[in-house]
Order: structure tokens, then C-alpha cells, then sequence
């Protein structure tokens, strides 16, 4: 069946989902996003927004992708019975992947650099100055990260190039294993550290006080972005999905899987951080690039050898989940004009490539010679994220949710949600009610608020 455009197994359709989902989202982002946001309270709330919000707009997702099989604006298009306007929803992974791949390749772009220092035991002997002018040097340079980010983003065009099963879930279900190997084995070693307890009570002891408005928001935008949710790009995998797959069944094991992974990153990340004097963990973007590489070489300094292993299994590791996320990216957006025009597979996923690394340069350059050019108090990197998680994400999401809920017949939805009436789906009440009426309203909320509407937070 090689070639086909369907996954062959189950596993393979979980694998490629959770492989959308794990990704920097979880590695870069969540420690970055939890540090600057104060940790526990931050971490709770986004835990409550994985629940009740992301994860029902995953299995909504899944679900519009497998009922209509072919491409997203199609499966709007069918599943209301024809009814206009929907079909144009159809853009928004199209949109949505451009810009996310654009920025999200920069990071990529970093981990494969850094991952290329570790083999070569670039890390070796070097003080915690050395790692911040490092990274300085590095990501303001106009074109060495480029090079990076042209690398991971061939890699991905490639991975997307090969199609569905030899390429995607081929993919996955070899990167994933290992990903979760690596995970495990950097918990353990952090665990170990002398300040881990520090790390913990900043991870799960929450400071109610800290939460405001912009922390609601940005537990949300997390949530979303790092299960993949809201820009169609699980439509665009569920498309490939077989009939017989359990939708909310996998909705929630890839949640699952997601979550824990975000935590076990900052059960790597933050008890290291508070191991090594000087280190804080509100760093932001640079946490996992300048606190990391030191706390392996400042803990084993007198075992090369262990520095070098552990440095090498956490950037490899962050290589590995920022490919199977940036293959997600790339094939929504490519697939459209694959189907649309009939352009064939590669040649889509070149176009969409070419036009992502320009827009990926705009962002690279904004931690350098552009940093100053600002659009609405952002950068282009900056902008780009705000518009993807905090925008795009839930607006889109929130259509989704008002589509599948209140649109589309509900006979329609208990048929796809139950194989046809061959499988039970004990919350499927649970999950009717959530995408009809609290998601839409819990996002319309966090807006209204953020716009200063109303203020139940400051
Ligand atoms: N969920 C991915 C991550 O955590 C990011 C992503 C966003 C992937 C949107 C696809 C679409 O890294």
C-alpha cells in the first residue's frame, strides 16, 4: 500500500497526531511560556484549557478531517450538506501553515544547530558567560542561523515529499520511540540534581497572586498551539485516517501523551535551571539554548563524557520533535495545492517551502539587524507566534466548535463519532455539550476580557 494516501495502522495515525502535537510547543515553548508566566498557576490553568478546550476541538478536528477524507475546505464543504461559506475554512490551514511554519522553523533551525554542537563537542569546557554570548552571537547573526533553517526545513520538505505513509507516519513512528526514550532518561537525571525540589515547587506549587489576564491568555494560546488545534492541521492528518479509528478515543491518548510530555520538559528543564547558581527561569526564548547546554557542562564537568551524552540525547531530542511538528506544518499548507491545482506532492511542498523560508528569514532577522522593526509593539518573530497562538488558534478553533456543534446535523456527528453505531462513545454527551456551549463561550471570554470589555482579571 505504499504511497497510498491513508496511515496504515492505528498506531500510525496516533504517532503522526501525537507527533504533530509533541513538539517545541512542549520543549521550547511550555518551560519558556511557564517561566515567564511564574510557573505553577500558569501550569494549572493550562492544564484545565487542555482538558476542557483543546482537547475536544482535537477530536473536532479528527473528526470534520475523517468524515470528509480528501481536504479540508471539501470536508466543511460535505459535512454541512453543501451549505455556503463553510468551504472557505479550507484556507485556514493554508494561512495558519505558512505562518507558523515560518517562525517555527527559526527555533528548528536553532535545535539543529545545537544539535550539530553537541556531536562535535562544541560544549566542552565552556562558562555559563560563554553559553549567553554564544547564543547572542549566534541568533542575531544575519545568516548562520539561516543555513540551520534552510537544513531542517529541507528535511521536512523531503520527509513531506515522500507522502503520507512512506514519509509522514514512516516518520513518526520511528522519531517517536526515541523521543520518548530521550524524555525519560533527562527526567531521571534531572530528578537526581541537588535543587531539584526547587524545580518541583516552582512547577507545582501555585502563586494565585501571579495570574492575570495575559497569564489566562497565554495558558490558552499554549494549550492550543501545543496540541497542533485550531489552524486545521489535525483536519489535514484525519483525512488520512481509516475508518475504523476510536476519534475520541485518540483525541484523548494524544492529548494524553502531549501533556505529559509538556510536563516531564519541565521536569528536565526547571530543576536544572534552579541547580546551577546564576540561572533563572524566566529567561524566555533563549532558556532551553543558554540554561541547558551550561547545566550539563556546569554537573558534569568532571565527566566529560556524561556532559557530552546528555547534552547530545536533549538537543537530538528537540530535532526530532521539531520535525515531526514541521511536517504537520508543511503538509496542510502543500496538500492544498496539491489537491486544488493538481500540483504533484513534491513540487507543492517545494513551493510551500520557498515561500516559508523568506517569511522564516523576516523572522530570524528579527532577533538581529531587524529587531527593532516593530509592527503593532512586535517583532516578526513575535508577531508571527501572537497571530498563530493567540489569534488564529483560538478563533478558528472556537469555528470549529460552533460548526460541528451547531451546524452540521447532529445525526451526522453521532454517526462519525461512533463508526456508524459499531462503537460506543460513553462521553459523547460530555463532549456535545463542551463544543456547542463552553468552548465557544470560554473563548469568547478570555477575548472579551482581553480586550478590557469587562475585567475579571487585571
Ligand atoms: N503542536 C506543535 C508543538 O507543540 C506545534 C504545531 C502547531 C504543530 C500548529 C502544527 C500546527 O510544537
Amino acid at each position: 500500500m505504499a504511497g497510498k494516501n491513508f496511515f496504515a495502522s492505528k498506531a500510525g495515525a496516533i504517532l503522526a497526531a501525537a507527533g504533530s502535537a509533541v513538539g517545541l510547543g512542549n520543549v521550547w515553548r511550555f518551560p519558556t511560556e511557564a517561566g515567564t508566566n511564574g510557573g505553577a498557576a500558569f501550569i494549572l490553568i493550562y492544564v484545565l484549557f487542555m482538558l476542557f478546550l483543546a482537547t475536544p476541538i482535537m477530536v473536532t478536528e479528527f473528526t470534520i478531517g475523517r468524515y470528509g477524507g480528501s481536504d479540508v475546505s471539501d470536508s466543511f464543504h460535505k459535512m454541512c450538506g453543501g451549505k455556503r461559506g463553510w468551504k472557505w475554512m479550507g484556507l485556514v490551514p493554508v494561512v495558519g501553515g505558512f505562518l507558523v511554519l515560518s517562525y517555527y522553523v527559526v527555533v528548528a533551525g536553532w535545535t539543529l544547530y545545537y544539535a550539530y554542537e553537541a556531536v562535535t563537542g562544541g560544549f566542552m569546557h565552556k562558562s555559563a558567560d560563554d553559553f549567553s554570548a554564544d547564543f547572542a552571537a549566534f541568533s542575531s547573526d544575519p545568516v548562520q542561523p539561516l543555513i540551520w533553517v534552510a537544513l531542517i526545513m529541507a528535511m521536512t520538505c523531503g520527509i513531506v515529499a515522500l507522502g503520507v505513509q512512506n514519509g509522514i507516519e514512516k516518520a513518526s513512528k520511528i522519531m517517536m520511540p526515541m523521543l520518548f526514550v530521550a524524555i525519560i532518561v533527562l527526567v531521571v537525571n534531572s530528578l537526581s540534581l541537588p535543587n531539584a525540589a526547587l524545580g518541583l515547587k516552582f512547577l507545582f506549587q501555585p502563586d494565585f497572586s501571579k495570574v492575570t489576564s495575559s497569564v489566562v491568555l497565554s495558558a490558552m494560546g499554549q494549550a492550543l498551539f501545543s496540541l497542533s488545534v485550531g489552524l486545521g492541521c489535525l483536519c489535514t492528518y484525519a483525512c488520512y485516517f481509516r475508518k475504523d479509528v476510536n476519534l475520541m478515543n485518540d483525541g484523548l491518548r494524544v492529548a494524553g501523551i502531549d501533556t505529559t510530555v509538556a510536563l516531564m520538559s519541565g521536569l528536565i528543564i526547571f530543576p536544572a535551571v534552579y541547580s546551577v547558581p546564576g540561572l533563572q527561569p524566566d529567561a524566555g526564548p533563549s532558556l532551553v539554548f543558554i540554561t541547558l547546554p551550561n547545566v550539563f557542562q556546569q554537573l558534569f564537568g568532571d565527566v566529560p563524557f556524561l556532559a557530552y551524552i546528555f547534552s547530545l540525547a536533549f538537543y537530538l531530542l528537540l530535532v526530532m520533535a521539531a520535525l515531526t511538528s514541521s511536517i504537520s506544518m508543511l503538509e496542510m499548507a502543500a496538500v492544498y495545492f496539491h489537491k486544488k491545482f493538481g500540483i504533484s506532492r513534491p513540487w507543492a511542498a517545494v513551493m510551500v517551502s520557498a515561500v516559508c523560508m523568506v517569511m522564516a528569514t523576516f523572522c530570524s532577522l528579527a532577533f538581529g539587524a531587524w529587531k527593532d522593526v516593530l509592527i503593532f509593539g512586535m517583532n516578526f518573530f513575535d508577531l508571527f507566534d501572537f497571530l498563530v497562538a493567540k489569534f488564529i488558534m483560538p478563533i478558528g478553533g472556537m469555528l470549529m466548535c460552533i460548526f460541528l456543534g451547531w451546524v452540521v446535523d447532529e445525526k451526522v456527528l453521532r454517526a462519525e463519532m461512533t463508526n456508524n453505531g459499531t462503537i460506543k462513545s460513553p462521553l459523547y454527551p460530555v463532549y456535545r455539550f463542551i463544543i456547542r456551549y463552553l468552548a465557544p463561550l470560554c473563548i469568547m471570554l478570555v477575548f472579551a476580557n482581553e480586550l478590557g470589555m469587562f475585567s475579571f482579571l487585571k
